[in-house]
């Protein structure tokens, strides 16, 4: 069996939604200190729906596949779908990611978790913070 799904390896060839956004309404920037992989996402917000998504990842194809389908997955949809994003949900929508590049998606979940941050601090709101990541925590990295 193929070590990566046909969704990674197209969502890796083809991403989806790379490049930053000029005036975003919300930036996000996370790292893992083992891999030393960094993923960046930016945010335009109207009306309280993700407008547009994009990321600059600096990382391996798992993480590039994983930024490409996140930002997918949260395009025309509410705020509140966008918290609510999981990396599992990453890794469903690639048809699954080898155990040991799980990690690689979690960067997708903690950086758009980080941009929405970025977005309720810009715009002086408090919104369900115990949803975002601690940002220090996403420095470190995680192995799951
Ligand atoms: Fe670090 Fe994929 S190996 S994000």
């Amino acid at each position: 069996m193929a070590l990566y799904s046909e969704k990674v390896m197209d969502h890796f060839r083809n991403p989806r939604n790379i490049g930053m956004i000029e005036n975003a309404d919300g930036i996000g920037e996370v790292g893992n200190a083992k891999c030393g992989d960094i993923m960046k996402v930016y945010l335009k917000i109207e009306n309280g729906i993700i407008a547009d998504a994009t990321f600059e990842t600096f990382g391996c194809a798992s993480a590039i596949a994983s930024s490409s389908m996140a930002t997918e997955l949260i395009k025309g949809k509410p705020i509140s779908d966008a918290l609510a994003l999981t990396n599992q949900a990453v890794v469903e929508a690639l048809d699954g990611l080898p155990a040991h590049k799980v990690h690689c998606s979690v960067l997708a979940e903690e950086a758009i978790k980080n941009a929405l941050k970025d977005y309720y601090a810009k715009n002086n709101m408090e919104y369900e913070l115990d949803l975002l990541p601690d940002s220090e925590s996403c420095i470190h990295g995680s192995d799951a």
